[in-house]
């Protein structure tokens, strides 16, 4: 299976977890993708569902699909949210926001009751840090955050759009690619981050997802969160 295949897969597998009635968190990334146009699909095809987008493109693609969307403002607790990851270790801790959303991510994982990952098999690792760590820091405070972070051992890099310019996140902030080398406590370094003043979020996402749908050449494995 190409990587393609493999996250095609991942995530026809998650829409066994769809029920008519439910609030559904809508994922971001190219996986996620696949996963809201099947759900778009089903929608189609019946069934009764609201979602709730995890980053204006996703909210975009959703509408384009036809899905009813909610909000915050009229649902606070999510059933049901799909989404990708950039990595994931045995404890099932995640690094995500390579496609920079995970500030709106983490909001509608946090709100969920069940949270399940797909991910192709280039995901899956025996202890986070090969990817970067995104960060994501209010402008003022860019430059203050990313020494802070450099004190922490990180390498960081201002993350830039296609033109070349600083990125630009759906809540109008930056983002910080912070390469820690392995992580070996991401709970720790979680509340490390999030310690730091102008810091609004980061990647790691410790403790939240229940199952990952792990897409290989021999199938699709479901990975529960161990006990
Ligand atoms: C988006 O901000 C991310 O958290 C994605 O979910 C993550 O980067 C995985 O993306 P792919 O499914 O495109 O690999």
């Amino acid at each position: 299976m190409t990587l393609d295949e493999q996250k095609q897969a991942a995530a026809r597998e998650s829409l066994r977890f769809l029920r008519d009635g439910m609030v559904v968190g809508l994922g971001t990334g190219s996986t996620a993708t696949y996963a809201v146009r099947l759900i778009g699909e089903r929608v189609r095809a019946g069934l009764k569902i609201r979602g709730i987008p995890s980053s204006i493109q996703t909210q975009q693609l959703a509408q384009e699909l036809g899905i009813p969307l909610t909000n915050f403002d009229e649902c606070q607790q999510i059933d049901l949210s799909i989404d990708g990851a950039d990595e994931f270790d045995p404890q099932l801790h995640l690094i995500k926001g390579g496609g920079g959303a995970m500030l709106r991510e983490k909001i509608v994982a946090s709100a969920t009751e069940k949270f399940v990952i797909v991910a192709d098999s280039t995901k899956q690792v025996a202890m986070l840090g090969k990817f970067p760590v995104p960060v994501e820091v209010i402008p003022f405070a860019q430059a203050l955050v990313a020494k802070e972070i450099a004190a922490l051992g990180a390498s960081v890099k201002m993350r830039l759009d296609k033109s070349g310019n600083k990125y630009v996140t759906d809540e109008k902030n930056h983002i910080l690619d912070c390469t820690f080398g392995k992580i070996p406590d991401p709970v720790a370094l979680s509340a490390q981050l999030k310690s730091i003043p102008g810091i609004v979020e980061h990647g790691l996402f410790v403790d939240m997802a229940d199952v990952v749908l792990l897409a290989t050449d021999a199938g699709v494995q479901e990975i529960r969160k161990p006990k």
